[in-house]
């Protein structure tokens, strides 16, 4: 047997998990709220309107990731361009995992277009020059950098998998962020 799990010493062995049938009975308890346990520790309700903000702001970069895909212009338009669009598609991707996040939290994701710029944290600016687009997009990045670091914040440990799923979206907009101004300081040569 392994000898290398005592290092408490003479701390009584406590159990892991809580005790098996108490979870199965709790587990059988609501079972119309699917993923969502007795257990769950977040305020779900808060949960799933930063959630839905969240959703909001993801449309609004799509849409304007799109447009500037679109209307990218000037010599470095292509592979600017090509940037543009598959920011565009991981935004999209971020907007699906929070809709079904929320789904699974027993909400219902806003995808009303009533409204959805209110409800975002960034901004949708069309700009004019690519320059202009590219420095927009970097500004709504770090935008959604920042919230995103705050969601995860107040999650903290009561809601694991949101956590998990939102510092995953965090990274991809740190990346995103990084292309930017690598983009903005090769067209500032
Ligand atoms: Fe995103
Ligand atoms: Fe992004």
């Amino acid at each position: 047997m392994s000898s290398t799990h005592q290092a408490g010493g003479r701390e009584p062995a406590r159990p892991f998990l809580s005790d098996i049938q108490e979870l199965r009975r709790r587990a059988r308890e609501h079972i119309a709220q699917g993923a969502v346990t007795p257990g769950y520790q977040a305020d779900r309700g808060t949960v799933v309107n930063l959630l839905n903000e969240a959703l909001a702001t993801e449309i609004v970069c799509i849409l304007r990731y799109k447009r500037h895909y679109f209307m990218a212009k000037g010599i470095h338009a292509q592979s600017v361009a090509a940037e543009f669009l598959q920011h565009a598609n991981e935004e999209q991707a971020h907007a699906d995992e929070i809709s079904q996040r929320i789904v699974q939290l027993g909400g219902a994701p806003n995808l009303s277009p009533e409204g959805m710029l209110s409800r975002s944290h960034s901004e949708y600016v069309e700009g004019e020059s690519l320059l202009d687009m590219i420095k927009e997009d970097l500004v709504a990045e770090r935008v959604a950098i920042d919230s995103y670091r705050e969601m995860i914040e107040y999650v903290g440990t009561n809601d694991p998998t949101t956590r998990r799923m939102l510092e995953g979206i965090l990274a991809t907009e740190e990346e995103h962020a990084e292309d930017l101004s690598t983009l903005l300081a090769e067209l500032d040569k």
